[in-house]
């Protein structure tokens, strides 16, 4: 099992990363649970899979649990499931001392995320993700909150898990295409922060699809090293954690102008990636080379490289418009200098994203 620290003072925490963490969460929460009561915020499918695993662990470890069951799918990462969560709270009368144990992906991690850091103004929150995406990305920094007409994370608040249980077997039952979508989050570590991990990916291309458990351990491993150590930095994106937004800025625009559909989020992201390092190709910041090894590597993991047709980019720019990562009113990009090194932009000439 691989154990990657977060460093955040007093709000530190370790994530756990190995094959059966879930079967043995019981004896792992009990190290670090004030409380003698566990709420495992789940959604139906992940309950099917995983969810009798894990209340068996932790009431074997002596805990009294309670199942809450959520809706499945972005559409429902709102308020009223927040609400829902609290309700059940109350009625079994759980206390600042007792923990949320948020089992499943990163839907489900922020909106149990969020109902931890408000309930009786904030308690723990335990993340056990299970998607790839979870794994490598959401459960780990603290970002928790849902969705609110206007915007997406509209509503949130940091509120940092006291630990991150990812069981790599969960990984298993992941769609091909959920897979891949977390695919482009582990790329995308590669790309600001490390040349190797950039050439083991390309090196790795049939092991990682295949799921082998050593390639997996290693994918996750990596990938919260980085985060944790971007995160430990910049907790709050005061300015380097922005990094880990590259080739969200464009892949929201496009998201934004498909109405959030058609495209998958991982999917948005890594036509996104293509066009940011494009961008800083046509800026003179990175070689031709670059551009095409991240093309190249998103094509091999079977993720899109180009923009769909329907979408033109004055409608991505639009889409981009109503980013909330924009700071002052001008857009920030981040760009590239080469595979590994990144750099934010926000002094760009207007509308330049108009020449990818
Ligand atoms: P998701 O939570 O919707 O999960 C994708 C699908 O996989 C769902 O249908 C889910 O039920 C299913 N699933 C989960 N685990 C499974 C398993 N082991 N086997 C089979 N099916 C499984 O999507 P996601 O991609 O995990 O997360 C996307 C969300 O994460 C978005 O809401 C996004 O805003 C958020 N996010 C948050 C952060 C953060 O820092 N907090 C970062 C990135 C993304
Ligand atoms: N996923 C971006 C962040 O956590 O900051």
């Amino acid at each position: 099992m691989a154990e990657i620290r977060v460093n955040l003072g007093e709000r530190s925490y370790s994530i756990k990363a190995g094959e059966g963490v879930l079967g043995n969460c019981g004896p792992l929460v009990k190290k670090i649970a004030r409380g003698g009561g566990v709420a495992i915020v789940t959604n139906r499918k992940v309950n099917g899979l995983f969810g009798e695993t894990c209340r068996r662990s932790l009431e074997k470890a002596g805990f009294r649990t309670e199942t809450v069951i959520l809706p499945d799918g972005e559409r429902f990462k709102n308020l009223a499931q927040v609400s829902k969560i609290y309700d059940a709270l109350v009625k079994k009368g759980f206390d600042r001392s007792d923990t949320i144990f948020a089992l499943g992906g990163g839907v489900v991690g922020d909106i149990a995320g969020f109902a931890a850091a408000t309930y009786m103004r904030g308690i723990d929150c335990i993340q056990a993700p299970t998607t790839l995406l979870a794994q490598v990305d959401s459960s780990v920094g603290g970002k928790t909150g849902v969705d609110y007409p206007g915007g997406k994370n509209l509503i949130g608040a940091f509120h940092q898990p006291r630990a991150v249980l990812a069981d790599l077997s969960a990984l298993k039952t992941l769609s091909e295409r959920e897979f891949r979508c977390g695919m482009a989050e582990v790329i995308k570590y590669g790309i600001i922060k490390s040349p190797s991990f950039f050439g083991f990916l390309e090196k790795s291309v049939k092991e990682i699809l295949r799921r082998k458990p050593v390639f997996l351990e290693e994918i996750v491993r990596k990938s919260c090293r980085i985060k944790a150590d971007v995160v430990s930095e910049d907790e709050r994106e005061a300015g380097l954690r922005a990094i880990l937004n590259y080739g969200h800025t464009f892949g929201h625009g496009i998201e934004t102008a498909l109405d959030f559909k058609r495209l998958k989020h991982g999917e948005a992201v890594s036509i996104g990636m293509v066009m940011a390092a494009e961008l800083s190709r046509r800026l003179g910041l990175c070689g031709e080379k670059s551009v095409t090894r991240i093309k190249n590597l998103l094509g091999a993991y079977g993720l899109p490289v180009v923009k769909p047709r329907s979408v033109s980019i004055d409608d991505v720019i639009e889409g981009m418009a109503h980013d909330k990562k924009k700071m002052a009113g001008s857009p920030r990009f981040v760009l590239i200098n080469k595979i590994g090194s990144c750099i934010i932009k926000g002094d760009l000439p207007y509308n330049v994203e108009r020449f990818v």
